[in-house]
């Protein structure tokens, strides 16, 4: 079997490189990518990418992420988000492929309290939110046998992440201030990456599984209550604080004024995802501890 996999380098796209590759030959590629075209700012040389690798799984971990940048230049985020993925997923249909893509809970308008299910109505408030949602549906439409997972929140251990700059700012300031109504699960790429192979690995058998799910670490929080949880986590191992967790303010979202539009309600159910393919998602909390035993 291959697997074509986009956007090696991301959060996402770095664990999908460990959890893909013990189920065949894998072909991994960023936007620089020298052998193969693989630039989603020119989605027409992607088909030729997927035409020439013939794979049988195609896998884009490729985005346009910076939420609050893509409000001012919504094209590039939807050649990114949008158009790219779609012409991937044309191209994976073409040659027989399983098409399995992310997209995100700014899809939805983050009104009440009760978590999303796959078939609630969206309503994105960003030009990120936005083109994620067409993205969804274009893949949806240009091939059949198709998994798209939405999520949120997403932390990895390389490179830089939420729990990390409250460290640092910790370390450095007496007080923090963090945003206490926004509501969501923050979800390893560990955990996102072996999720994917798991149910591909179904989906190839039973095409019937193919569809959009849900899939997010267990339980919710808030990103103050994510920062109060990092910090505890911290002096437990023994690591000087200037700002303990009690030192955390919560602040309401209207204290830090960006760009983009956030939803209040991020909470996601993954009913459909955990029946369908018989999984149990772990808790938030044991993802962001792990990843701070790897990182602290
Ligand atoms: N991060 C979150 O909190 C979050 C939440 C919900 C859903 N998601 C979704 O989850 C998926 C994975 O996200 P992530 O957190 O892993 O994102 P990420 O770390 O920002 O990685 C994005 C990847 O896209 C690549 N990319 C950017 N511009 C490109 C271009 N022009 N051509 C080809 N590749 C390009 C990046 O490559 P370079 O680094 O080389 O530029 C990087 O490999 C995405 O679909 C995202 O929308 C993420």
């Amino acid at each position: 079997m291959k697997v074509l996999l986009l956007g090696r380098g991301g959060q996402v796209g770095w664990e999908l490189q460990r959890s893909l590759a013990p189920l065949g030959e894998l072909v991994a590629l960023d936007h620089d990518s020298v052998d193969f075209p693989a630039d989603f700012s020119r989605p027409e040389e992607l088909a030729e990418t997927v035409l020439a690798i013939r794979p049988d799984v195609v896998v884009n971990a490729a985005a346009h992420t910076a939420v609050d940048k893509a409000e001012g230049e919504p094209e590039l985020a939807r050649k990114l988000n949008a158009t790219s993925p779609g012409v991937l997923a044309g191209a994976a249909q073409k040659v027989g492929a399983l098409m399995v893509h992310y997209s995100t809970d700014y899809v939805f308008d983050g009104s009440g309290s009760t978590p999303w299910c796959e078939e609630d109505a969206t309503g994105p408030l960003s030009v990120y939110g936005q083109t994620k949602l067409e993205g969804e549906q274009l893949v949806a439409r240009n091939c059949a046998n198709h998994l798209i997972f939405r999520t949120s929140w997403v932390y990895a251990a390389r490179g830089g992440n939420f729990a990390k700059t409250m460290l640092r700012l910790a370390k450095e300031r007496e007080r923090l201030t963090v945003i206490d109504d926004q509501y969501g699960a923050p979800t390893g790429a560990e955990l996102l990456a072996d999720v994917t192979a798991h149910a591909i690995r179904q989906a190839l058998d039973q095409p019937a599984k193919a569809g959009l799910y849900h899939l997010v670490a267990a339980g919710e929080t808030t990103w103050c209550g994510y920062a109060r949880f990092v910090l505890e986590q911290a002096q437990a191992a023994g690591i000087y604080l200037k700002a303990t967790s009690q030192a955390v303010e919560a602040v309401p979202t209207s204290a830090f004024p960006t760009p983009a539009k956030r939803p209040h309600n991020s909470r996601l159910n993954t009913a459909k995802l955990r029946s369908t393919f018989g999984l149990n998602l772990p808790h938030w909390q044991s993802g962001v501890a792990r990843m701070l035993r790897e990182t602290l």
